[in-house]
């Protein structure tokens, strides 16, 4: 119990950790298409935040023991989900992204109050662009950012950190489908483009707890475990029927916040 947190700290990142069976993952990689399907219709374009707001299948997954369990172990027991975000690159997809920290933008303090978590639908291999962390780069500290705008770059601004990258330190986070690797939010952190026939389909719940402090300005999480007796955060209603009224003014509230910037 107490080596997953101990190591945790120590390099930054764990994996592999079985979290879905196969049939499982499986089962949510069918659903993700028919979800973009519905987003273009109700709000005109795919979405890749906070979807647990509007469907089950990954309201479930959010709440589900299997993943909270290990992230309490780091966190302790009370969690927020602050932000779930797809992340998917087709076949032969150029997409890549440069080495950063997710903390450049995410505006959320401190920064071990934080775990992401990225849940693999499909294989998630080098081949197809896995993620890849800089081992202990999370005790660094905020490192200044250049904004690249680089072609072919997945994140918004092409921010790219200031780091001279030793290879011997990248860890490749390879995943077979149903497996959930955890890295801290300072770690450097990056993905190469997809060059193989094998989507990588993938989803990064990020926890945190509820001391945590949005310093952006009102933002929003969902409770997923224990209790917040801090009130930092307004909370996020679950979906009570796939894409309801009642879910789909929930979401349009909270993509409108810091939380939806990833
Ligand atoms: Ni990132």
């Amino acid at each position: 119990m107490h080596d997953l947190a101990e190591r945790f700290a120590a390099d930054g990142y764990r994996f592999p950790l079985a979290v879905l069976s196969p049939a499982e993952a499986a089962a949510a990689a069918e659903q993700y298409p028919l979800f973009q399907a519905r987003a273009r219709e109700v709000f005109g374009s795919e979405q890749r935040f906070k979807a647990h707001l509007l469907v089950g299948w990954l309201d479930a997954l959010v709440h589900d023991p299997r993943v909270l369990d290990p992230v309490s172990r780091i966190l302790g027991p009370d969690l927020l989900l602050w932000s779930s975000d797809f992340f998917v690159k087709p076949p032969r997809d150029p997409g890549y992204v440069s080495f950063h920290q997710d903390t450049t933008y995410a505006g959320l303090e401190p920064f071990d109050g934080i775990v992401n978590a990225w849940i693999a639908l499909t294989p998630s291999r080098k081949a197809n662009g896995c993620l890849k962390v800089v081992a202990g780069s999370h005790r660094f500290g905020q490192l200044p950012h250049t904004n690249t705008h680089a072609a072919g770059n997945m994140l918004f601004y092409g921010q790219e950190a200031a780091l001279e990258i030793d290879p011997a330190k990248v860890v490749d986070m390879e995943l077979d489908p149903g497996e959930m690797s955890l890295h801290h939010m300072a770690i450097v952190h990056g993905s190469q483009a997809n060059t193989s026939d094998t989507p990588r389909m993938g989803v990064v719940l990020r926890f945190i707890r509820p001391s945590v402090r949005q310093t952006k300005g009102p933002d929003s999480a969902t409770l997923v475990r224990g209790t917040d007796r801090f009130g930092h955060f307004e909370h996020e209603p679950r979906p009570d029927h796939d894409w309801s009224p009642a879910a789909i003014a929930a979401f349009r509230a909270a993509i409108d916040r810091p939380s939806a910037l990833g």
